[in-house]
C-alpha cells in the first residue's frame, strides 16, 4: 500500500486506465473495479470473480451528467437522483443509442445498472480516471461481500490493488430499482427502503417472487462455508450464534449484530460477522430473528440467500 491517499488514488487510476482491476471502497461494500468502456477490462472482472457471464455489472459514475451519457434518463430517475445520489441506490435504465459502455456490463441485455457512489475515495477515483467504472462486489462469485479492505485480500490473495477506505458504513449492497418500464420495481432491497422510494415515485406492488429479475439474485449467495439456520430461538450443540438484541444463552461462539437491536448497525456488521463466525469453522451458524420492518427486509434478504442450499 502506498504512503498517502493522493498517491494511492493516482496509482489506482493509472492501473484502471491500463485495463487492470482495482478494488475500491464504496459506502455499501468494496467493489472490484474496471474501466467500463473496455471489453477486456470488464472480462477480467468476470474471470477474477468466477462470475457467470449472464450476470450483469453495476456501472459507477461521478455525476448525473455522466450517467446521462450512457443511459436513457427519465423523470423518475431525475427525482430519485436528486434525493439519493450520491448514495446506495442503483437505477436500471435502457442503454443509450450508441452507448460506449462495454456490452459485457449489460450481459446481453439492453439495459444498464448505474449508480453514483457516496464514498469519498470512490468519488475521488472516478474523478481521477474520468472513466465509468464497472464494479461488482469484490468477492468470489457466490461468497460473502467484503466490507473491509482485508476481506478483499482474503478473496483475491493480494493480487489485486485495494484502496483501503476502512469499514463500509452501510455494509450491504445498494438498492436496485428497475426504471425501464412505467412500473418501477425494486430488484434488490438495500438501505434505501421502499417506504423512502415511495415518497418520491410510485412503486409497483408486484413482488419479485422467485423470478430472477436481477439476474444476480440467485437463491444461494453470500454463502459462508457453515450452514446457516435462520430465526433461531435456541442454540444447538456445536452452533455459533449470530445474535440480534439480547443474545440467546448457550452458544460457544457468539457475535452480536446489534445489542440494542438497531437495524442500521446490524446491516453494517452483517457480512463482517458472518465471515468472522465462519472462520472458526462451526457446523452451523444460528441467526436470531430480525424484524421485517424497514431495513430489516434487506437484511433478511441477504440472510435467506446465505442460508439457501448451494447448488
Ligand atoms: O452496493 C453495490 O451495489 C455494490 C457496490 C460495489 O457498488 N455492487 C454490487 O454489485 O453489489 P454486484 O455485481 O455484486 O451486484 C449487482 C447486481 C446483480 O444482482 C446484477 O444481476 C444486478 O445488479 N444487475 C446489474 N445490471 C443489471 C441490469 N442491467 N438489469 C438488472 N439487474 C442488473
Ligand atoms: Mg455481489
Amino acid at each position: 500500500m502506498l504512503q498517502n491517499e493522493t498517491d494511492s488514488i493516482a496509482h489506482a487510476g493509472a492501473l484502471l486506465r491500463a485495463g487492470k482491476l482495482v478494488s475500491f471502497p464504496t459506502e455499501t461494500v468494496y467493489g472490484l473495479g474496471a474501466n467500463a468502456l473496455s471489453d477486456a477490462a470488464v472480462a477480467a472482472i468476470y474471470a477474477a470473480k468466477g462470475r457467470p457471464t449472464f450476470n450483469p455489472l453495476i456501472v459507477h459514475v461521478a455525476s448525473v451528467e455522466e450517467a446521462k451519457k450512457y443511459v436513457v434518463w427519465n423523470d423518475r430517475a431525475e427525482l430519485l437522483a436528486q434525493t439519493f445520489w450520491p448514495g446506495p441506490l442503483t437505477f436500471v435504465l435502457p442503454r443509450q443509442r450508441g452507448c460506449t459502455l462495454s456490452l459485457l456490463v449489460s450481459a446481453g441485455m439492453d439495459t444498464v445498472a448505474i449508480r453514483m457512489p457516496a464514498h469519498p475515495l470512490a468519488l475521488a477515483l472516478l474523478k481521477e480516471t474520468q472513466l465509468p467504472l464497472a464494479a461488482p462486489s469484490a468477492n468470489i462469485s457466490g461468497r460473502i461481500s467484503p466490507t473491509l479492505a482485508s476481506h478483499v485480500v482474503e478473496e483475491f490473495g493480494g493480487n489485486i490493488m485495494v484502496l483501503d477506505g476502512g469499514p463500509c458504513a452501510v455494509g450491504i449492497e445498494s438498492t436496485i430499482i428497475d426504471l425501464t418500464t412505467d412500473n418501477a420495481i425494486i430488484l434488490r432491497h438495500g438501505t434505501v427502503i421502499s417506504e423512502a422510494l415511495q415518497k418520491i415515485i410510485p412503486l409497483s406492488q408486484q413482488s419479485r417472487g422467485d423470478a430472477i429479475l436481477a439476474p444476480g439474485m440467485m437463491k444461494s449467495h453470500y454463502a459462508p462455508n457453515a450452514k446457516v439456520r435462520l430465526n433461531a430461538t435456541d442454540v444447538r450443540e456445536g452452533e455459533a450464534l449470530l445474535a440480534f438484541g439480547t443474545p440467546l444463552a448457550g452458544a460457544g461462539q457468539m457475535l452480536n449484530l446489534s445489542p440494542s437491536a438497531n437495524l442500521e448497525e446490524a446491516a453494517a456488521n452483517l457480512f463482517k460477522m458472518l465471515r468472522e463466525l465462519d472462520a472458526a469453522n462451526p457446523k452451523t451458524i444460528a441467526v436470531m430473528p430480525i424484524s421485517m420492518k424497514g431495513l430489516g427486509v434487506a437484511i433478511n434478504d441477504r440472510l435467506s440467500r446465505a442460508a439457501a442450499d448451494k447448488v
